[in-house]
């Protein structure tokens, strides 16, 4: 739908790598373009006309992006460069204060990169343990599969909304029901599911919540930290510098500003704000509701063809999201993907940044589609001719 709005698709690509990050529409690329060429100024800081514009159209961007997750506040919604540093500033800032040697932090092996390594690193640092629910045969988190590792010295439980690989959607608001039950605190990586499905914190009652706006038709490098405001009040900035602090004379005088500024030091990536606020409103005038169904019916049309293919070997057929990852038989992921690239079809190959994924399914690398909005069947059905032939495929490989 509306591919006339993406300038990239005259380029005569199929963009099937949208996981990876996703094309831009016209307006929000006219709208990055407006604020460098009418109005460039810092925020926060000017007292002349174009300076209160940025500031208006800034925290008007934060106001966007409190509707579309249904934050409580304002305040709650702090600008990150990505989901990355988003779960970084949570570990970092937040939960390296408050847990000690023997805590223990859950998370699954179908995690990506940005929600493992901030653990691993605070198990090394500071001795919490980092232990795994364990995950059906359907590589998917169930209910029951949590409670079986809750122990009393589990503290967090930080899940990928929806995975990255396996694109499957965990069961987020009944696992915070269940954390909360026992004072866990609960982390959402929502990269892939603030994309493509309704997302409200209030509903899910998840304590924090990160996104990228790149993958959800926005610029790169800016991103969102959403966290309850009580929790958000007592983490401690990973950042310090001008913007966020009220004053300072030495260093027993440093006075730090109130949310959400605390959490926003140095000039903030203006552009990517403003850019991001446009992609949800653009989002928004077609509805989540409407991407979500739209992606389903493009993912079972792909699934239903997929699996006529006798030499495809798909990873999880039975999700509903537009992540895809299969193989072909003896041949490696890269040269398929270099493959298709011959015929401009963009997919992913490799381990996705999910690196102890193997471990579950037993394959390190796959090829990866992931769908969006632009996405078409007759996309689909050119994907599908030219996977149907693997000697094709083996004599055009390099
Ligand atoms: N995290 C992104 C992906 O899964 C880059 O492709």
């Amino acid at each position: 739908m509306n591919r006339e709005d993406f300038p990239m698709l005259k380029n005569d690509i199929i963009y099937f790598d949208n996981g990876a990050t996703t094309l831009k529409p016209k307006c929000v690329v006219d709208k990055i373009v407006e604020y460098y060429t009418e109005y460039t100024s810092n925020a926060h800081r000017g007292d002349y006309k174009t300076s209160i514009k940025v500031d208006m159209e800034y925290e008007g961007a934060r106001n966007i992006v409190q509707d579309f997750i249904n934050a409580k506040s304002r305040e709650e919604v702090i600008f990150t460069s990505g989901t990355t540093e988003s779960l970084n500033m949570i570990a970092n800032g937040f939960f390296a204060p408050l847990l000690e040697a023997g805590d223990e932090v859950l998370i699954t092996k179908s995690e990506h990169a940005s929600n493992v390594l901030p653990w691993f690193r605070l198990q090394n640092e500071i001795g919490i343990k980092v232990n795994y629910i364990p995950l059906d045969d359907n590589h998917y988190v169930t209910l029951e599969n949590v409670k079986k590792v809750i122990t009393p010295n589990t503290k967090v439980i930080s899940l990928a909304y929806i995975t990255n690989v396996i694109g499957d959607k965990r069961p987020i608001k009944e696992i915070c029901e269940l954390a909360h039950q026992n004072n866990i605190f609960v982390v959402c990586d929502a990269a892939q599911a603030a994309p493509h499905i309704s997302v409200d914190v209030q509903d899910l009652d998840v304590d924090f919540l990160a996104f990228s706006g790149h993958k959800m038709l926005g610029p790169t490098g800016i991103g969102v930290l959403y966290g309850k405001k009580e929790l958000l009040n007592s983490l401690v900035p990973t950042n310090f510098g001008g913007g966020m602090n009220e004053s300072f004379d030495d260093p027993n005088s440093i006075y730090l500003k109130e949310l959400p500024t605390r959490l926003e030091a140095g000039t903030p990536n203006i552009a990517g704000a403003i850019g991001l606020g446009e992609a949800i409103k653009y989002l928004e005038s077609i509805g989540m509701n409407k991407i979500q169904e739209y992606e389903k019916s493009l993912r079972s049309y792909l699934i239903n063809k997929l699996i006529d293919i006798k030499h495809i070997d798909i990873i999880d057929i039975e999700s509903d999201s537009g992540v895809v990852a299969f193989n072909v038989e003896d041949i490696f992921s890269q040269d398929v993907a270099v493959y298709l690239d011959k015929y401009n079809i963009c997919v992913r190959a490799g381990n996705h940044c999910a690196k102890i994924l193997k471990d579950e399914v037993g394959v390190k690398n796959t090829c990866r589609i992931s769908l969006y909005i632009y996405n078409t069947k007759e996309e689909i059905d050119r994907l599908i001719e030219l996977l149907s032939d693997k000697e094709k495929i083996r004599n055009e490989m390099i």
